[in-house]
């Protein structure tokens, strides 16, 4: 399709097109979509739009996965290798798995977005990410068309950090992602008010998981249909400990992380000591609910979004000396 609005493919509500647009649901489509791409044509793959912020239309081909289907590839007593297509949405995944009592990602549950994309962000909330639970990749090269599978070590998992967002940026269409999950789930019911939404309940199953963290979610993330959004905007900075302590002398209340690499801050924490939390520039808002989450106030350009973007790095940098950056992709 040509000329085609990107608007219903961003969560920020961003009113721009694509030169073209093309969906496929099988990965023979996608090979003869990618013949038929001019070489010098840029292409842009996109799942569900949920982490993206386009700065004007796409002088290009933008590619869409309606890959679908969950089928079951491999499964012991203990646990069950389920093929996923890149194309089903992540939070209907989720809920099939919580029906059948498989464990692995329901902290995970109501997540914006895609399987494939799961894969490429290394999706994380309420202590897990993706990367616990994918066990191979299965990708195709965006200009040859030829099909590789990656297992979990080739795809570099880190901290909303995967291959896909370093060295094969922009490189490959996810089309399957296989993960594994558990028949005799250990429940994570450490993080954050999770145990305390439960409270009261005995015998706690995975779909009683998934409601709390649905709860959780909808009490604190605007929801994308009724206020544009991307999810978290920054991701959550890491520092040495002799920064961390330092701050920490004079914000000894302020909540951390302990990780291989230094401290974990909370990025949102810092965004509201730098007093941002519900203010706004133009159209462009800080969530009153959740700072690390910038909102579309209706209207908004991208502009607005960066610019209030650029506000909030230099308060926490003048505040703190930290960088904080984006994790949505600026288009
Ligand atoms: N906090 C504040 N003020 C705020 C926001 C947070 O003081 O405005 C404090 C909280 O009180 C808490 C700490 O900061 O002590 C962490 O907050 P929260 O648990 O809400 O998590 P987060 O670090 O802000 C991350 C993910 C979220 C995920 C939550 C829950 C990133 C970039 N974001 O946010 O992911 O839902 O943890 O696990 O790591 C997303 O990626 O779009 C997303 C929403």
């Amino acid at each position: 399709m040509d000329n085609y609005s990107l608007l219903r493919h961003n969560t920020f509500g961003m009113d721009v097109s694509a030169k073209h647009f093309y969906e496929y649901s099988s990965v023979e489509e996608l090979q003869g979509l990618i013949k038929s791409i001019p070489t010098d044509e840029q292409i842009l793959h996109i799942g569900g739009g949920s982490n993206l912020l386009f700065t004007g239309n796409y002088d290009g081909t933008v590619l869409h996965s309606a890959i679908k289907g969950i089928s079951i590839t491999d499964e012991t007593d203990d646990s069950i290798l389920v093929r996923v297509g890149s194309g089903v949405v992540w939070d209907d995944f989720v809920a099939y798995c919580c029906e059948y009592n498989w464990g692995g990602v329901e902290n995970l549950s109501l997540i914006p977005g895609e399987v494939g994309a799961s894969a490429v962000q290394n999706i994380g909330a309420y202590g897990s990410e993706a990367k616990d639970t994918i066990v191979l990749v299965e990708a195709v090269e965006l200009r040859s068309g030829q099909q590789r599978v990656l297992g979990n070590a080739e795809c570099n998992y880190a901290y909303r950090q995967s291959i896909f967002k370093q060295e094969l940026k922009g490189k490959y269409a996810i089309t399957y992602v296989t993960y594994k999950l558990s028949k005799k789930p250990e429940l994570k019911l450490n993080y954050g008010n999770i145990r305390s939404v439960l409270q009261g309940k005995e015998n706690i199953s995975i779909s009683d998981v998934r409601q709390a963290i649905i709860d959780i979610r909808n009490a604190k993330l605007p929801d994308p249909s009724v206020q544009g959004n991307a999810g978290s905007f920054f991701m959550n900075p890491v520092v040495s400990r002799e920064k961390f302590l330092s701050i920490q002398k004079d914000y000894p209340q302020m909540p951390f992380y302990e990780v291989e690499d230094g401290v974990k801050i909370p990025a949102g924490w810092m965004i509201e000591q730098c007093g941002w939390k519900g203010r706004a520039l133009g159209r462009a808002g800080v969530h009153d609910k959740q700072a690390l989450v910038l909102v579309n106030l209706g209207g908004a350009t991208s502009d607005e979004i960066m610019a209030l973007s650029d506000a909030v790095c230099k308060s926490v940098k003048d505040k703190f000396e930290i960088d904080i950056h984006p994790e949505v992709n600026f288009i």
